[in-house]
C-alpha cells in the first residue's frame, strides 16, 4: 500500500473519444458556475425530476446543521424510479437484468419491476406496514432485495438493510435498535458455492426482538428452514394472493420525510443508523450518477458492490432506476468458480461500465492479465473505484488491464453519511492515480488542522466539506445530539469526515485513510468497538483491543489483543476458537486476522486503549509518545 501516492506524478488525460461522449465537456466551467451559486446547480438538477409538489426554498437552512433541502415539497423517490418511466419507452427497456451464482438470469423491464414493487407493497400493507414503520431486510444478493426496498420506499415505511454477510449479533442491534415491525429475509444464499443459511440466523436475531410480528422469506436455495407458524410467511405465497394484486398507490411524502435508515460504524458505541430522506437524497444521487458514470440510455451498468452497503443503495437501486437506466446484478463472489468470473459476465452482458472497490480489483489482480484477457472487454467505456484509497498499482492494472488504457476510471469518496459522491472526477477531468481529483459541483473541500486553521498542500490533515450538498444523511436515529457532535461540531459551519487526507498543488485530493477508530475491511466499514464487544463475548477473553493493520488485497486486517480470563491457557486452538466465534456472531468479514494473547493492553491513565502504540507494535515502529500511558 505504499506506492499509493503516484510518486512521479504522472497525469491520466482522457481519449477524444470519451470527451466526444461526455455530457459535460468544460468541467471546469460548470465547476466554476455551480461553485459560485450552489442553489442554483442544485434547482436545476431538481427541475429535472418531478415533484407533487414544488419546493417553497432550494435550501432551508434555518436549523444548521439539519439542513433542509426542497422544503416544502412533495414527492417520492418511487415515483422518479418507477412511476414516471411506465409513462414513457422506458416501460419495456430493462432496468434489472440479474445473474445468480448457479448462472439463473433473470430480467425486469421498467414495467415488471414497477408490476412486482406494488405486488410487494401491497402485502407490506395488508400486514400493517404503514408510513414511518421500520422494515428490516436482510437478503442475499437477488432480485427481491430490490423489490422489498421499493416497495418499501412507496408505502413511505423506512427500510433497513443489514448486510448478508453480517451475523447474529450484528442482525439483532439493528432489528432492535430500529424497531423493525417486519423482517424480510431468505431461505438463504448462494456465495462461493455454499449456501449461507441467512433464515437461521433471523430465527436467532429475533427471538429477543419483540417489535417484529412477521418474517417473510424468499425461496432462494429450496434448502429446508423452520417457518413459525403465524410470525413466518412465503414470499411467494404472499405475492400469490389476491390482496397482492392491482395498482398500490404511491405515498406523497415530505421532501425530508425518511427514506431508508443505514447503520454503519462510527468512533465509539455502538453503529449508529444514518436516516436518508426521499426528496434530497433523490436528486443527490441522481445527478452524481449522471454526471460522473455518464449514464446513457444505451449503457449497461454495473455496480458491483452489495445492495447492503450505501453503494449499493445509491448507485445499484435507487441512482439508475432515478436514471430510467439497465443496471446489472450479480449475486456471487468475483473469482467462483474461477478467477474470469467477473469478465466473463462483462463479455456476455456487454457491461459499459463497472463500479467497483480496490480489494476486489487487488484481488483479481492476484490472478493476473490472462484471465481477463480471455475476454472480449471492449464494450467497457468507464469504470468506477469507491470504498477506500486505491493504491496506484491497482489503478493502473485495472486502467490498463481492464480498461486497455481507455476507459477512464471514477475513484469516488463518499461516505454512508453523504449519501453520494464528494470528491470524484468525471469523465474528461485528467486522472492520476490514486486521487479522488475533485470535490463534485457544487461543493467545496478543506484540508485543516487540529484547530481547524488551514493546511498546506502536499501537507497531511483532517478532510472537511464546505458546503452542504442534498443528499446528505438528515440525522441519525434516535440520537440526533450524535449527529451534531460527531460531523458538525469540530469545525463550525463545516462537515469533518473524519478521513485524512492531503491536497496537491493543482487542487487534487489524496485520501489517506480514517483518523478515528474505523477499521476498513476489503472496503467494510467495522468500528473497533463492535468487534471488540464481540471477542469479550467469549468465555476466555476479559479484554480485547483490536486495530487495523495494512493488508495487500484487504486495505486493513483485523489484529486483536487479547487478555485471557484466569483459567483460560492460551493456544494456537484457543485463538482459531475465538476468531471463529467472532466470525459466527458478527459474520465472516469481521473475524479477525490474527490474535495475539497478552497480559496487558497500552492505555491512558484514563483507560483509553492506545491504539497507535498497538499499531506501531504490529509493524515493528518506534512506539512514540507514550508519556500518557498508565503505568
Ligand atoms: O475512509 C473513507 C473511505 O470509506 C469511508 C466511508 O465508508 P462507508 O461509509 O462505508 O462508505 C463507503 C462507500 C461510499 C470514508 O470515510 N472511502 C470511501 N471511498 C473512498 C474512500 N477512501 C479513499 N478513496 C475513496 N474513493
Amino acid at each position: 500500500m505504499t506506492d499509493r501516492i503516484s510518486p512521479d506524478g504522472e497525469i491520466y488525460y482522457p481519449t477524444p473519444e470519451v470527451v466526444a461522449q461526455a455530457r459535460v465537456k468544460d468541467w471546469d466551467a460548470l465547476a466554476k458556475s455551480a461553485l459560485a451559486d450552489p442553489l442554483a446547480f442544485w434547482a436545476g438538477e431538481a427541475e429535472e425530476l418531478e415533484w407533487y409538489r414544488r419546493w417553497d426554498k432550494v435550501l432551508d437552512d434555518s436549523k444548521k446543521p439539519f439542513y433542509k433541502w426542497f422544503a416544502g415539497a412533495q414527492c417520492n423517490i418511487i415515483h422518479n424510479a418507477l412511476d414516471r418511466h411506465q409513462k414513457t419507452g422506458k416501460k419495456n427497456k430493462l432496468s434489472l437484468v440479474w445473474v445468480g451464482e448457479r448462472n439463473e438470469v433473470r430480467t425486469y423491464s421498467y414495467f415488471a419491476l414497477n408490476r412486482d414493487v406494488c405486488k410487494f407493497a401491497n402485502v407490506l400493507k395488508a400486514m400493517g406496514v404503514k408510513k414511518g414503520d421500520r422494515v428490516t431486510i436482510y437478503m442475499p444478493r437477488i432480485p427481491e432485495i430490490v423489490i422489498a426496498m421499493l416497495a418499501c420506499a412507496k408505502i413511505g415505511a423506512i427500510h433497513s438493510v443489514v448486510y448478508g454477510g453480517f451475523s447474529v449479533d450484528a442482525l439483532q442491534g439493528r432489528i432492535e435498535d430500529s424497531e423493525s415491525k417486519v423482517v424480510v429475509t431468505a431461505d438463504g444464499g448462494f456465495m462461493n458455492g455454499k449456501v449461507v443459511e441467512l433464515k437461521k440466523i433471523v430465527d436467532d436475531a429475533v427471538r429477543h426482538a419483540p417489535t417484529v410480528e412477521t418474517v417473510i422469506v424468499v425461496q432462494r436455495t429450496g434448502h429446508e428452514v423452520r417457518m413459525e407458524p403465524g410470525r413466518d410467511y412465503w414470499y411467494h405465497d404472499l405475492m400469490k394472493l389476491p390482496l397482492a394484486t392491482g395498482v398500490s398507490a404511491t405515498e406523497v411524502m415530505d421532501a425530508y420525510d425518511p427514506l431508508y435508515m443505514l447503520y454503519t460504524s462510527g468512533t465509539t458505541g455502538k453503529p449508529k443508523g444514518l436516516i436518508h430522506c426521499h426528496g434530497g437524497y433523490m436528486v443527490g444521487v441522481y445527478s452524481t450518477l449522471k454526471y460522473v458514470f455518464d449514464l446513457k440510455d444505451e449503457d449497461r451498468y454495473w455496480c458491483a458492490a452489495d445492495p447492503g452497503w450505501v453503494t449499493g443503495h445509491s448507485y445499484i437501486v435507487y441512482g439508475p432506476l432515478l436514471m430510467g437506466a439497465t443496471t446489472f446484478m450479480y449475486e456471487g463472489a468475483p473469482t467462483y468458480p474461477y478467477p474470469n468470473r467477473w469478465w466473463h459476465l462483462v463479455e456476455k452482458y456487454g457491461i459499459t461500465i463497472l463500479y467497483t472497490a480496490p480489494t476486489a480489483i487487488r484481488g483479481l489482480m492476484r490472478f493476473g492479465e490472462s484471465w481477463p484477457n480471455r475476454h472480449d472487454l471492449s464494450t467497457l467505456r468507464i469504470l468506477g473505484s469507491v470504498g477506500e484509497p486505491i493504491n496506484p498499482e491497482a489503478w493502473k492494472w485495472y486502467h490498463r488491464g481492464i480498461g486497455k488504457g481507455r476507459c477512464p476510471i471514477m475513484d469516488t469518496w463518499w461516505q454512508t453519511e453523504t449519501g453520494m459522491f464528494q470528491l470524484t472526477p468525471t469523465p474528461v477531468v485528467p486522472l492520476k492515480p490514486g486521487s479522488a481529483t475533485r470535490p463534485f459541483f457544487g461543493q467545496d473541500a478543506e484540508i485543516l488542522d487540529e484547530n481547524g486553521g488551514p493546511v498546506p498542500d502536499g501537507e497531511e490533515g483532517f478532510l472537511a466539506l464546505k458546503n452542504p450538498w442534498p443528499a446528505a444523511a438528515i440525522t441519525i436515529y434516535k440520537d440526533p445530539d450524535r449527529y451534531v457532535n460527531q460531523y458538525w461540531s469540530k469545525y463550525p459551519g463545516r462537515y469533518m469526515a473524519g478521513d485524512s487526507a492531503k491536497r496537491d498543488k493543482d487542487g487534487y485530493f489524496w485520501v489517506i485513510g480514517r483518523t478515528d477508530d474505523v477499521i476498513k475491511v476489503s472496503g467494510y466499514r467495522l468500528g473497533t468497538a463492535e468487534v471488540e464487544s464481540a471477542l469479550v463475548s467469549h468465555p476466555a477473553v476479559a479484554e480485547a483491543a483490536v486495530i487495523g493493520v495494512s493488508h495487500e488485497v484487504k486495505g486493513q486486517a483485523i489484529y486483536a489483543y487479547c487478555i485471557l480470563r484466569k483459567g483460560f491457557k492460551e493456544s494456537e486452538e484457543l485463538a482459531d476458537e475465538v476468531k471463529a466465534h467472532v466470525g459466527k456472531h458478527m459474520g465472516p468479514i469481521v473475524r479477525p486476522e490474527k490474535i495475539t494473547f497478552v497480559d496487558s493492553l497500552p492505555k491512558t491513565r484514563s483507560g483509553k486503549i492506545m491504539r497507535r502504540v498497538l499499531n506501531a507494535r504490529a509493524q515493528g515502529l518506534p512506539e512514540g509518545d507514550v508519556s500518557t500511558l498508565e503505568e
